[in-house]
């Protein structure tokens, strides 16, 4: 999960797309990124212990992959001018909460709850915000678990809270997120064509759930 920051891209980024902005705040919005990007790392690394802890006592993986990415500064900036907010470091700090995040997918459903419940017993570990679409999908039939989290960055001049939102969902949920997504952001398809996807796409929901359900039932009782 560590894949670095490049300071200098996110430097020309800003100068590229944010207008107004002195020398001072570029170096003040590289910083927050990479402070951001020590954020999603520190969860990165305690959510690979907890894996490696189930693997060596259970002999399981409740982790399938793992994915992180910190939002590019092209979309952090469109977000911020959608919400009418300043694009300041201050404002961001208040506002944005997934400006790193984790995509955790796991192999089972209840493995969703395993590694929530893990991360919030973890002193250092505050919950922010829970959004539970696994329990309440959402209408398009969008499954997941979003948690905003935050944890302790230790820099030179002491600790920060650092917010990282993590989406917690199955291997069938993430497939269906992901052909859900290119059917939304596919603007040259027939309307029609699109709503009847939309439509057997919300069908398709409900019997993932109903095969994960089962086959987890099966992997429980032959463990
Ligand atoms: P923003 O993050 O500001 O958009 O609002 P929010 O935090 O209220 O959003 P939400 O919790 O609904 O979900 C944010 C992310 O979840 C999106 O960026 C997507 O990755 C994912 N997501 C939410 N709803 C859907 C959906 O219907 N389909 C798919 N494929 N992904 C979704
Ligand atoms: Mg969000």
């Amino acid at each position: 999960h560590k894949n670095g920051l490049n300071p200098s891209k996110i430097k020309a980024d800003v100068k590229d797309i944010v207008n107004i902005i002195t020398p001072e705040q570029i170096g003040d919005l590289t910083n927050l990124f990479q402070l951001y990007h020590s954020g999603m790392n520190e969860f990165g690394t305690k959510l690979e212990n907890l894996d490696a802890e189930f693997h060596t006592r259970l002999d399981y993986n409740p982790i399938h992959h793992m994915e992180s990415r910190m939002k590019d500064v092209t979309s952090l900036y469109n977000k911020m001018n959608k919400k009418d907010i300043s694009f300041t470091t201050d404002a961001i700090k208040k506002n944005i909460f997934d400006l790193a995040g984790i995509r955790v997918v796991t192999n089972y459903i209840d493995d969703i709850e395993a590694i929530e419940s893990s991360l919030l017993k973890q002193d250092d570990v505050t919950l922010i915000r829970r959004k539970d679409y696994v329990n309440n999908p959402k209408e398009s039939g969008y499954r997941s678990l979003h948690l905003i989290l935050t944890v302790p960055v230790f820099q030179s001049d002491g600790p920060y809270e650092i917010p990282v939102e993590i989406q917690i969902r199955t291997v069938g949920m993430d497939m269906w997120a992901s052909l859900e997504h290119k059917l939304k952001y596919k603007t040259n398809s027939n309307p029609e064509l699109v709503k009847q996807y939309s439509n057997d796409l919300i069908g398709y929901a409900e019997e993932l759930t109903q095969i994960e359900q089962n086959m987890q039932i099966i992997h429980k009782n032959i463990r």
